[in-house]
């Protein structure tokens, strides 16, 4: 086993080379001659003459090399109650049935089909359904509200859409598929069928002549082949915030993802054929795609699916009772679950009688992890607690710490070194990277590797100019971090108005647009404050229209009923207060990041570009600061 040093001074020494050995990893229906092509795309394209099937890669080479009898698939949903497992042969035939039944509905290579469902496996099967036929599946979180599904149905044109009855949190029943009429209502572009899944906590009516049962469709279905496609074919598209309320499409392609993944699952979790790796996301985010479906199963591993939650699901001991049953070799959450953890049972008592014996390491990631939520799970779990970096857009980590290569020493705070394939610089505002210590903003050097997007769905220029215009020669992360003279890179803040709540990646300028469509509202500003559990919380600032004169918790009120109701519930948006004007630069721009460092009780310096430093105190005054 070559060491982390060894392999990234391998990978920068020779890129081509390295990434031509990870794609032995991949069966290839036509193996990739030509590795990189730089003038392909927006910044190069991997893989540019090869073919393959991703479907194929993560299930049936896995049967025919004689694993079907493995477990492919946990489902555990302590919120139903039900718990079922699939091994590699009985997913495989799931798969093929559907896109069996997809494919009598019309789609074919390069068509996209929306995914609206929970936490339930007919979300595995359905997006390893439609990469079997090279269609292109665009998941959206559950959390989302009606507006949010039409705005990325609009946008992705599905000619065919997968949903739910409904899908359970603790405590209430959500009715999906009056949320997804409404989309579809709201939306220009309308699929043609919709395939939905009729649970038994909550039925709906289907629609004549649109709607389908999605598992009367699947069992009367012919199960269909793998149908190869070029590597630079796109996958799927993964809507995710931006800056503006119009969400961007991440794009994914087969060849470059598929080896990426495959690659990482051995190298940074250390895992392969027969682990087991219990990722305790969502399959609506980035990390439920990599780590919940793909990675795990074209590495020929074992992965659970887990509808509930860290605490309540029916406490804090859920995880690792998850981790004890089904012999999880490793897990992946998010920080704000084991803070929540934590908070409930901090001294770890409710791990008793579990048995964690097969847990070899825990994997963070999603949003920065403070150092004590790091080094009480370390201590509890006395096992690596590993904290890795990264985006949607990059769909594996930019940074982390390498079990496959031997864990170098964990640096808490510290996301950990670059992984093979990324050199990570942090830059000043000319471009040029800051000397080590000093605080600049995330930028990868081009070209990204493969699995990072290629583009935004059907819109290159929209992806040079969000990424790849601030800093030429390099993508911008947009966030701001330090690297340390040892390597070890630091993740501190976002550099644009995107927030992160208990991991979810929210813009608030989707939330400032909603509060800005209020009648009474003329100007307002929506701030990412500190808050113990999630990490940031929203917190908006509106200043009414001169005339309108009402009680604050009155209009707060409707204005959080608007928010859940335009962009949803996951937004977490509870508060809203009235302000009388909102700091300002002398062109006009609102200064967020001081109004943030007020809100968090923060010392901050007077911006010299300010319209009138009187009103900072005014601020500080009415925050209650
Ligand atoms: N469908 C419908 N509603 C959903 C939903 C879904 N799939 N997921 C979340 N929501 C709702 C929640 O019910 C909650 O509604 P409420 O305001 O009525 O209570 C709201 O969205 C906010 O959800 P969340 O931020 O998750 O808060 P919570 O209080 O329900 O739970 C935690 C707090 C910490 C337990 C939870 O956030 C958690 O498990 N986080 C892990 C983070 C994670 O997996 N991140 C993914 C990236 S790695
Ligand atoms: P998402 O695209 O939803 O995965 O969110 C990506 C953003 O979450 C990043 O740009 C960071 O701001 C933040 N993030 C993810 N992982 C980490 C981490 N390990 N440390 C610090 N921030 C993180």
């Amino acid at each position: 086993m070559q060491g982390y040093d060894a392999t990234y001074a391998a990978w920068r020494a020779d890129p081509e080379g390295y990434w031509r050995e990870a794609a032995r990893g991949i069966d290839w229906e036509r193996a990739p001659a030509a590795i990189f092509d730089p003038k392909a795309g927006v910044y190069g394209r991997w893989f540019p003459d090869a073919r393959l099937n991703t479907c194929h890669n993560a299930l049936d080479r896995h049967v025919a090399a004689g694993r079907g009898a493995q477990p492919a698939l946990h489902y555990d949903s302590p919120v139903t109650g039900r718990s079922r497992s699939f091994t590699y042969d009985e997913l495989l035939a799931r798969v093929a049935k559907l896109a069996g039944a997809l494919a009598a509905r019309g789609i074919a290579a390069g068509d996209r089909v929306v995914i609206y469902l929970p936490m339930v496996p007919e979300a595995a099967i359905a997006m390893l359904a439609c990469a079997r036929l090279g269609a292109v599946h665009s998941v959206v979180f559950g959390g989302f509200a009606a507006a949010e599904l039409a705005a990325r149905i609009a946008d992705a044109r599905p000619k065919l859409v997968i949903s739910a009855s409904c899908g359970i949190e603790p405590g209430r029943v959500v009715a999906y598929k009056p949320l997804l009429d409404a989309a579809i209502g709201l939306s220009p572009h309308k699929p043609d069928h919709c395939l939905i899944l009729r649970r038994p906590e909550l039925d709906c009516t289907l629609t004549p002549g649109r709607d389908e049962d999605l598992l009367e469709a699947e069992a009367a279905a012919t199960p269909h082949p793998c149908v190869p496609v070029a590597a630079t074919d796109p996958l799927y598209i993964l809507y995710t915030s931006g800056t503006t309320g119009k969400p961007k499409g991440v794009v994914r392609d087969n060849g470059g993802h598929a080896v990426a993944l495959h690659n990482s699952m051995r190298m940074l979790y250390g895992l392969g054929a027969g682990d087991v790796m219990f990722t305790a996301s969502d399959v609506g985010w980035v990390v439920g795609h990599s780590y919940i479906v793909y990675a795990p199963l074209l590495a020929g591993a074992t992965t659970v699916l887990y509808e509930g939650k860290p605490v309540g699901t029916p406490d804090a001991s859920a995880f690792w009772r998850v981790c004890a049953q089904y012999r999880v070799t490793a897990m992946f959450t998010a920080p704000t679950a084991m803070r929540a953890i934590k908070r409930e049972d901090p001294e770890g008592r409710l791990m008793a009688g579990h048995d964690l014996s097969a847990l070899q390491a825990l994997f963070l990631a999603g949003e920065r992890c403070d150092p004590p939520t790091a080094e009480w799970a370390a201590g509890l779990l006395r096992r690596p607690v590993i904290d890795h970096w990264w985006q949607t857009e990059t769909g594996w980590a930019i940074t982390g710490n390498f079990r496959g290569l031997g864990l170098f020493e964990p640096r808490f705070g510290s996301g950990g070194k670059p992984s093979p394939g990324y050199e990570v610089a942090a830059l000043d505002d000319a471009g040029q990277p800051q000397p080590p210590g000093e605080t600049g903003t995330l930028a990868i050097r081009l070209p990204m590797p493969p699995g990072c997007l290629p583009t935004l769905w059907q819109a290159d220029d929209r992806c040079r100019e969000a990424y790849l215009e601030a800093f030429p020669g390099w993508y911008n992360t947009s966030d701001a971090g330090v690297i340390d003279a040892d390597g070890y890179v630091s993740v501190m803040s976002r550099t644009d108005d995107i927030i992160n709540v208990a991991g979810h990646r929210l813009s608030t300028g989707a939330m400032e647009e909603v509060l800005a469509g209020h009648p009474d509202v003329a100007e307002c500003a929506v701030l990412g404050v500190k808050d113990s559990l999630k990490g940031q919380v929203p917190l908006g600032l509106v200043v009414l229209k001169s005339g309108v004169a009402r009680p604050e918790a009155d209009l707060a009120r409707e204005l959080v009923a608007l928010v859940r109701e335009r962009i949803g519930p996951v937004a977490a948006f509870k508060d809203a207060k009235v302000v009388t004007r909102l700091p300002k630069t002398r062109s006009g721009k609102i200064l967020r990041a001081t109004l943030r460092k007020i809100a968090d009780g923060e010392s901050y310096a007077v911006p010299p570009t300010i319209d009138d430093p009187a009103i900072l105190e005014e601020m500080q005054a009415s925050l209650g600061r």
